[in-house]
């Protein structure tokens, strides 16, 4: 009798460390998806000039990977797709928030750069 309270109590004991792995689990994977779209969109968008490993073109486009303005902050990355830059033309046509908050997200963790998430609706706001 006490052998089998004590199996049931074992049982529920693993059925509750198994649930919040599995939420942790397919969060990450969503984490991991969203990753995925914004580097396919840096690929197709932004790579021609900054190069897929983010380290630019010395003196022609400048890197990413360790620049002062993706690591500062997503708010000025964002600005500089919506408003382009000297020889980099605006987005603001041709990307919807959603995907240039991929983007902003994958070039500020991307190459060893670390910064934190921005939303689609902050990019709503500064159009
Ligand atoms: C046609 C080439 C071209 C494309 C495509 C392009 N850029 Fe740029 N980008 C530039 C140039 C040139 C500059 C520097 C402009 C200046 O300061 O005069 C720049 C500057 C930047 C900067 C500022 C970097 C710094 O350290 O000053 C960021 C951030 C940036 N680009 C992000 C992007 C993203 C994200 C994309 C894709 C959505 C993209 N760029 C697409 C050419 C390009």
């Amino acid at each position: 009798m006490k052998k089998q309270t004590l199996l049931h109590l074992h049982k529920r004991k693993r059925a509750c460390l198994l649930l919040p792995a599995i939420v942790f689990c397919s969060s990450l994977a969503g984490a991991a998806l969203a990753q995925d779209a914004g580097e396919q969109l840096f690929l197709n968008n932004c790579a021609e000039c900054h190069q897929r490993d983010g380290k630019g073109i010395p003196n022609i486009y400048p890197a990413l990977a360790g620049s002062e303005v993706v690591d500062g902050s997503g708010v000025d990355v964002a600005l500089v797709m919506l408003i382009g830059r000297g020889e980099m033309p605006s987005f603001a046509g041709s990307i919807a928030d959603e995907d240039m908050a991929s983007i902003i997200n994958y070039v500020r963790n991307a190459w060893g750069n670390n910064g934190e998430e921005i939303s689609a609706q902050r990019i709503e706001k500064l159009r």
